[in-house]
């Protein structure tokens, strides 16, 4: 018996990889839903840990704040934990060092569950900024908006739960630039690191958010909801 005659779902899972910016998050969001796949987004957890004023959140903040990458042992036992015993689940913004991915083919080794596919978002670098500058985040789930590209349809409010929209600190011009830069020397490895494996499909990210979306699925070789 397979897959699709148990009626048990397939595994699914992704990394999305690819600079602050190239619309990570927000495909994940809409993948997961339409997969009922879970988003693991590492930024999310550590702002909640923040948030939250966490032993984690408090060794987090001040990395988070100046646009550096939080040290790889803490982002790996936080990912283990996090991972538990998932099945379908889209990694969003991790692995973002090469330590942090050869932890990860390590875990998923010891489970027996090899990644189904890694997808690099490809946007350049003035795109990236004018996306940052102007997104707003609903802080309750996660979802952003553009004030120029994707606006909510008040500004300000979200569209589905009607609270109030923020600016993330981290999306200053001043600290996009560190990020871009934390990015290019710390994270871009890991193009070549996916890519020698055979593991790295590159995704346009300069498109709408619907083609995106639309070439993530194609490229899972997936049609309204279901695999192929
Ligand atoms: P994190 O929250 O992961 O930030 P990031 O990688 O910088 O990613 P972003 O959320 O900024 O960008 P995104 O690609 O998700 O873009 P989005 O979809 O929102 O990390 C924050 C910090 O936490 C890090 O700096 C670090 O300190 C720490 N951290 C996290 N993970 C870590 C790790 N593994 N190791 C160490 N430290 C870690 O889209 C951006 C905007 O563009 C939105 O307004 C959106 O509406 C718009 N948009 C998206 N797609 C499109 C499109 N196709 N067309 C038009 N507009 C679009």
């Amino acid at each position: 018996m397979n897959a699709a005659t148990s009626g048990k779902r397939p595994a699914l899972r992704l990394v999305f990889l690819g600079p602050p910016g190239a619309g990570k998050g927000t495909q994940a969001q809409i993948l997961a839903e339409r997969l009922d796949a879970r988003q693991i987004s590492t930024g999310d957890i550590l702002r909640k840990h923040v948030a939250d004023g966490t032993d984690l959140g408090a060794k987090a903040k001040a990395f988070m704040e100046a646009g550096a990458l939080v040290p790889d042992q803490l982002i790996i036992a936080m990912i283990e934990s996090e991972i538990g015993t998932l099945d379908r689940f889209i990694l969003d913004g991790f692995p973002r060092t090469v330590p942090q991915a050869e932890a990860l083919d390590a875990l998923l080794e010891r489970l027996g569950k090899p990644l189904s596919a890694v997808f690099l978002f490809e946007a350049d670098r003035p795109t990236l900024v004018r996306r940052l500058t102007a997104r707003w985040t609903n802080p309750r789930n996660g979802r952003t908006y553009n004030t120029e590209l994707n606006p909510p349809k008040v500004a300000g409010i979200d569209d589905d739960d009607g609270g109030a929209l923020v600016q993330r600190p981290d999306d200053t011009a001043e600290i996009v630039g560190n990020r871009l830069t934390t990015y290019d020397a710390q994270t871009a490895p890991l193009v070549d690191f996916y890519a020698k494996s055979g593991r790295l499909t590159r995704i346009d990210a300069l498109q709408s958010i619907d083609r995106v979306s639309d070439a993530l699925c194609t490229a899972l070789g997936i049609r309204d909801g279901a695999p192929a």
